[in-house]
Formats: structure tokens, sequence, C-alpha cells
């Protein structure tokens, strides 16, 4: 797959999944949340693998300020990922940690959210490096 055509395949099915996590958890699906967690994780590797190839086909440079902000977001969006999972280990041994669960995890989808746009932003400012 091209690095274009990866990355936003899998940003996609990343937000999707991530809407399925909050879902099941909302509804107290706990082994279906489970798994969605899992495959959200994988998702959201493979789609910073291909954000990686899809960014050295641009000089990113030329895009100013929103690139730092950009990749400030993405790492800081990556990392909060283990919020949600320490807390939902939490919550799975004391359900009344759910509300702090909850907090934490819409936190992820907010930073993630904010990422993805930033990251579009960023492209759209960069220059595309000629082959
Ligand atoms: C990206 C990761 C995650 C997201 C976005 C997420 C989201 C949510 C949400 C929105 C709720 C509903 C909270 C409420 O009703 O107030 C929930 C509940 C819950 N989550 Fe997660 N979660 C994530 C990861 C995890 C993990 C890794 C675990 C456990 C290892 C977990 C265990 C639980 C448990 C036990 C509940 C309570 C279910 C019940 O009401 O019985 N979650 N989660």
């Amino acid at each position: 797959m091209e690095p274009l055509q990866g990355f936003v395949v899998f940003l996609l099915v990343t937000v999707a999944l991530l809407v399925a996590t909050v879902v099941t958890g909302l509804t107290a699906r706990l082994k279906p949340h489970l798994v969605l967690v899992a495959c959200t994780v994988v998702s959201l590797g493979v789609a910073i693998y291909y954000a990686e190839q899809l960014g050295e086909q641009y000089d990113l440079e030329a895009a100013g300020a929103i690139k730092d902000v950009h990749l400030a977001l993405a790492k800081i969006a990556t990392l909060s990922y283990l919020a949600p999972i320490a807390s939902g280990i939490a919550t799975l041994r004391n359900r009344a940690r759910k509300k702090l669960h909850l907090v934490l995890a819409l936190t992820t989808v907010a930073l993630t959210v904010a990422a993805a746009v930033t990251g579009t932003w960023m492209i759209l400012a960069a220059e595309p490096l000629v082959k």
C-alpha cells in the first residue's frame, strides 16, 4: 500500500476502533471492550508506520510551526494510551475507579483526534519532495 493510502486507511480504522472501544466501555461489554483496545493499539501502530513513510515524501520544515505542534501532540497522544490502559486495569480490580478511567479514556480520544487534525494540516502545509 502507498504511504498516503495506508496512513488514511489506518487512521480511519483507528478512530472507528476507538469509538467502538468507548461504546463497549459505556455499555459495560467487557470482553469486546478489551479485544477492541488491543485492535486499536495495533491499528495505531500501523498508522504511525505509514505516517513515518509519508513524512519522508515531504519537506516538513516547510510546514513551519505546525510541524512542531503536531510532532509534540502525536508523541503525547501515543503516550497517553498508557493512561486508559493503567486505569482500565485498575477499574477491573475496583469498579469505583470507572469515573477516572472515563476521563482518561476521553482525554486519549481527544488527543488522538487533535494529532490527526494537526497531522493533516502539517502535510497540507508541507512541500512534496520531487523524486
Ligand atoms: C484506549 C483505551 C480505552 C478506552 C478508550 C476505554 C474507554 C472506556 C469507557 C468510555 C468506559 C465507560 C466508563 C463509564 O461508564 O464511566 C470504560 C469502561 C471500562 N473499561 Fe475501558 N477503555 C480503554 C481501555 C481499557 C483497558 C485496557 C481495560 C482493562 C484492562 C479497560 C477496562 C474497563 C472496565 C473494567 C470498564 C468498566 C466496565 C463496567 O462498567 O463494568 N478499559 N472504558
